[in-house]
C-alpha cells in the first residue's frame, strides 16, 4: 500500500528526466552566475534550514512565474492527515524521511513547478540525486543561526528544534549538504520579496 492516504494533486504529470549539470558541486552566490549554468529551468527547488523562508520565498516565485507552488511538507501532511509534529511524535524520524522521500518522488514528476523542500530533505544523499537528475535549479536560502533559532524558537511545529544546542549542531550538520546547491541566496536582513527579486534576476527560469 501506498506510504500515503491520499493521491498527489491530478495536475502532477510525468517527465522525462534530464541529465544533470557538471556544475553541480559549483555553490555559487547567486550575484556570480557561471554561465554554463544559465539555460531554462522548469523546477526551482529550494532548500535550506528550517525557519529560512522556503515557504514564503517559494509562494511569491511562484506568483511571479506563474508557475504552482509545492510545499513538500504540506503534501506529507495533507497525505497523512496529520501534522509533521505528529508523524514525528507517533511513528518517528525514520518513517517521515520514508513519507518525505515518497513525496519528493512524486512531486518531481511535476513541470514547471516551485518546491519548497523540507529542511532535511536535501540532506539525504538519495533525495539530492533524485533532484539533481530532474535537472532542476537548486537554490540554497542561507540565513544566519541567529536568525534561524530567532524564527523557529515560536513555531510550535518543528519537531527538530528542541533546544539552542541541538539546533545548531543540526545546522553544522547540514550545511555540507546545502554548500552542494547551485546557487546560494543569502537571506540575511533581507525582505522574502528582495530574496525573490534575486532568484528571479538568475534569468534561468
Ligand atoms: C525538517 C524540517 C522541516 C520538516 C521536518 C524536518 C528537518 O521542514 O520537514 O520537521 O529535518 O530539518 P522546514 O524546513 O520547512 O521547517
Amino acid at each position: 500500500m501506498s506510504l500515503f492516504a491520499t493521491p498527489f494533486a491530478p495536475w502532477l504529470r510525468c517527465r522525462q528526466l534530464h541529465q544533470y549539470n557538471s556544475f553541480l558541486n559549483l555553490a555559487s552566490n547567486a550575484d556570480q552566475i557561471s554561465g554554463m549554468s544559465r539555460h531554462r529551468r522548469k523546477q526551482i527547488y529550494l532548500l535550506g534550514f528550517m525557519g529560512s523562508g522556503k515557504s514564503t520565498v517559494g509562494g511569491l516565485l511562484s506568483q511571479e512565474l506563474r508557475w504552482p507552488f509545492i510545499d513538500l511538507d504540506a503534501v506529507i501532511e495533507a497525505g497523512q492527515g496529520v501534522s509533521i509534529r505528529e508523524i514525528f511524535e507517533r511513528s518517528g524520524e525514520p518513517f517521515f524521511r520514508q513519507l518525505e522521500r515518497a513525496a519528493l518522488t512524486e512531486v518531481l514528476k511535476s513541470e514547471p513547478v516551485v518546491i519548497a523542500l523540507g529542511g532535511g530533505t536535501f540532506a539525504f544523499e538519495p533525495n539530492a540525486e533524485l533532484i539533481r537528475e530532474t535537472g532542476g535549479a537548486t537554490i540554497w536560502l542561507d540565513c544566519p543561526l541567529e536568525t534561524l533559532r530567532q524564527r523557529c524558537a515560536t513555531m510550535q511545529d518543528r519537531p527538530l528544534f528542541r533546544d539552542p544546542e541541538s539546533f545548531e549542531h543540526l545546522l553544522d550538520l547540514r550545511l555540507p549538504y546545502y554548500r552542494l546547491a547551485e546557487y546560494r541566496v543569502s537571506t540575511e536582513g533581507r525582505d522574502p520579496r528582495e530574496v525573490a527579486d534575486q532568484i528571479l534576476r538568475l534569468r534561468v527560469f
